[in-house]
């Protein structure tokens, strides 16, 4: 099927890793669907397809609200004539350790995380399986299947987001329709930004604080190792093109490396390493 006979929609494509898919389908030829929750927020992408000449619909739509989801994706079915790619890419991270999260914070968590994209993908199902192809990629993380301290609730959401896919994959494997994960490492993106900090971070009851500053300390260095986002759009374009595509695809080397480690090393090793290289020497 040629690129302009495709439809894509990706959701959260007002920055990052969704802003850079965006672009780069657009500019394959697809027929792309953005989504932001505040449609203002899609002008800069809007203005960059118009300067390259490439068009692409811009949608606001709230992934968070069953009624916004089912009237909005109903819409855009019956325009675009059905939506052959579903990129369930908006997401954002919850920081804190697990014993500063409330049941709130972690609620509405795994409300964008897990049951958005799970939503989503249920409005565009019937209609890939009727036609016997189509693909839905979850934008995953290398932290999809590796636990790092203070990031718990992100964590799980992912680990979940990645049960239901594999679940899913099987479910629709024989109507010809691809489930697919896609876990990059650390990119440049407005991730850091948007993290959400849990409210009771600095609890001072609780023992970590110095333990979080050290953390942060680290962060900060390690942002400098970010990557341009659109080394995981050309993943998200490889997945799509391809007819048979894997279930997993962990973008840059760190994510693969990780990925390994926790894979083939003996389970104290990796926990002992992952505390390694986020406290300092002293508090191990
Ligand atoms: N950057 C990384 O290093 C990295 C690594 C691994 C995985 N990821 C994953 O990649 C995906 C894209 O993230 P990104 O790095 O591109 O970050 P980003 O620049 O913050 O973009 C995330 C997008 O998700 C939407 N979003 C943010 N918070 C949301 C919320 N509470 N509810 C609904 N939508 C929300 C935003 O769109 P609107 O506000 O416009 O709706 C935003 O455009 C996420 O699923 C993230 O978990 C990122």
């Amino acid at each position: 099927m040629k690129p302009s006979d495709t439809t894509a929609l990706i959701t959260g494509a007002s920055s990052g890793i969704g802003y850079a898919t965006a672009i780069h389908l657009a500019k394959q030829g697809f027929d792309v669907i953005a989504t932001s929750r505040v449609y203002s927020r899609l002008q800069q992408l809007k203005e960059e397809t118009d300067r390259l000449g490439f068009s692409i619909t811009c949608v606001e739509l709230e992934i968070n609200s069953d009624n916004a989801v089912e009237e909005v994706m109903s819409r855009l079915i019956d325009d675009h004539d059905g939506i052959d790619v579903l990129v369930n890419n908006a997401g954002y991270g919850l920081f804190g350790p697990v014993q500063t999260i409330s049941a709130n914070e972690l609620r509405a968590q795994y409300e964008t995380n897990v049951i958005a994209p799970m939503k989503l993908a249920n409005t565009v199902l019937p209609r890939m399986i009727k036609q016997r192809k189509g693909t839905i990629i979850n934008v995953s993380s290398v932290l999809g299947q590796l636990g790092t301290p203070y990031n718990g609730a992100y964590v799980s959401s992912k680990f979940a987001l990645e049960g239901m896919s594999e679940s899913l994959r099987i479910e629709v494997w024989p109507f010809g329709v691809n489930v697919v994960l896609v876990q990059p490492g650390l990119y440049a993106t407005q991730f850091q930004q948007n993290q959400v900090h849990a409210e009771q971070l600095h609890n001072p009851g609780l023992p970590l604080q110095r333990y979080l500053d050290a953390y942060f300390q680290r962060r900060g260095h390690s942002r400098r190792f970010a990557k341009d986002p659109i080394a995981v759009a050309k993943v998200i374009h490889r997945i799509i093109r391809s007819k048979r595509p894997n279930f997993r695809y962990p973008v840059s080397l760190e994510a693969r490396t990780g990925l390994l480690a926790k894979r083939f090393l003996p389970e104290r090793l990796f926990q002992y390493l992952v505390s390694r290289l986020t406290f300092p020497r002293e508090q191990q």
